[in-house]
């Protein structure tokens, strides 16, 4: 019965009852019953199945608390830290110090001085915000500087600022794709990738095709069958967020090219990070505009600022401002960011000794963490995930890595599949040889517990 479609007469109301089951295990099902105000009196005091509880909808929270209770018992529950001062290496974390190994600023930006002066400049230029979305009056000089600078920086014609790498994501595919259309996901991809696809085919009746990870024969097959399809796109990360390995991005452009396919990749994990002058991914395997037409990346990571960016053609850039529905109806971020992350831009670009350090400590680690016999991933990157498995044990050892004074998050379902929580190790320029060993030697310990 769908109440929305029915006006209630005045002495009738849409009463919401929760069935519960007797069963612990099954979820509560939520009906609504349109009855008399008597009935409804009658039903709530005599009711006739004991075993069913009736509830209405003031008692959301009885609902909410079952469900939160339930993540809990599945180690699933997820707790904010309140750190205080700038994001750093040296974290202090709900009142403590700790030595941080899980933020994504890998660069060692987040705090720099040079990057900070910018903003506080910025904020003399431009004032707090922006105002309002790009395309009425908040599109301000330092936008569009920056997105200049970074058409420049990675190669391609022309770049648009987004507010949030997750908006940059449901962007580009409500822009490109409609009715009759099929996106290709690697079924490891980041959640707004995932999110994007599943939205535009609600909205707009588009496709969504998952692929194993980096399964490029899988691909293939399903590329080979989708001749129906008018427009097909691939989207993969660039760096996979939870793994750290890398797309097999050469054969993803050959199949593209092969199908009459578009490809983009999320490289989140790799600006700043990968290839000669960290332009990314594409620097790194020289993919020129034409074999990487959409090319997105964010400026929280080791930019160490916010918001983010995609990058192509100047049709592509113009398709986006004119239809990204996520472009179009939010506001710009604020300009004096826009400002400090051209400092970023420029810093990532000459201070080269932040890569250089990041492979060291990267190599360092890896050294360490296999004579401790830990199940490492297939990652040369910053991110190096220790595979746990259980969502328990995997919670239990980044807390006592906390204990310890050593920050590493557990990551568990859904952000990754199901046994395969891990503890997310992410290294930083900032950090020290000596940090390393200190994590190794706190790892130690936990694997030892751990194991008992
Ligand atoms: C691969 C990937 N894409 C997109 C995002 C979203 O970026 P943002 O945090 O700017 O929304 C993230 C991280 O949060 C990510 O890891």
């Amino acid at each position: 019965m769908d109440g929305s479609q029915r006006p209630q007469s005045s002495n009738s109301i849409l009463l919401p009852i929760v069935f519960t089951s007797t069963y612990p295990s099954e979820a509560p099902s939520l009906y609504s019953l349109d009855i008399s105000l008597t009935q409804a009196a009658t039903t709530l005091e005599n009711n006739p199945l004991r075993k069913i509880r009736y509830t209405t909808m003031n008692h959301l929270d009885d609902i909410l608390k079952k469900d939160l209770h339930r993540l809990k018992k599945q180690s699933l529950y997820r707790q904010r830290k309140i750190t205080d001062g700038p994001q750093q290496v040296h974290l202090q974390s709900n009142g403590r110090k700790v030595l941080s190994f899980c933020s994504n600023d890998y660069l060692g930006l987040a705090n720099h001085p040079e990057i900070a002066k910018a903003l506080k400049q910025g904020i003399d230029t431009y004032g707090v915000g922006s105002g309002s979305a790009h395309l009425v009056s908040g599109h301000s000089r330092a936008h569009h500087e920056l997105e200049e600078a970074l058409a420049e920086y990675t190669g391609r014609n022309r770049a648009v600022l987004f507010s949030t790498g997750y908006m940059a994501n449901l962007g580009i595919v409500n822009a490109l794709m409609g009715k009759g259309d099929t996106v290709f996901q690697d079924k490891l991809n980041h959640a707004s990738l995932i999110d994007a696809a599943l939205l535009s085919s609600s909205l707009s009746g588009s496709q969504l095709k998952r692929y194993s990870h980096n399964d490029l024969n899988f691909l293939a097959k399903q590329l080979t069958k989708s001749t129906s399809s008018s427009r097909k796109l691939i989207m993969s990360d660039a760096v996979f967020s939870m793994d750290g390995d890398l797309a097999p991005v050469n054969q993803l452009s050959e199949l593209c090219s092969q199908h009459e396919a578009w490809l983009m990749l999320d490289d989140a994990h790799g600006f700043g990070v990968l290839g000669e002058t960290g332009a990314g991914i594409a620097e790194k395997y020289s993919l020129a505009q034409e074999q990487l037409p959409i090319y997105m990346a964010t400026l929280g990571k080791a930019m160490g600022v916010f918001g983010a960016f995609v990058a192509g053609s100047d049709a592509l850039i113009e398709t986006l401002i004119q239809k990204s529905r996520a472009y179009i109806y939010t506001t710009a971020m604020p300009p004096a960011l826009a400002q400090a992350t051209l400092m970023s831009l420029k810093i990532s670009q000459s201070e080269t000794w932040r890569r250089e350090k990041l492979k060291q400590l990267i190599k360092q680690f890896r050294i360490g963490a296999e004579q401790l016999g830990l199940s490492l991933m297939d990652s040369q990157t910053a991110i190096q995930p220790i595979l746990v498995g259980d969502n328990e044990t995997a919670l239990k050892m980044s807390q006592m890595l906390e204990e310890q004074g050593v920050l590493v998050t557990a990551i568990r379902p859904p952000t990754v599949p199901k046994n395969t929580a891990r503890l997310r190790v992410t290294l930083c320029a900032e950090h020290e040889e000596k940090d390393v060993e200190r994590l190794l030697s706190a790892l130690e310990k936990v694997h030892r517990l751990a194991m008992v």
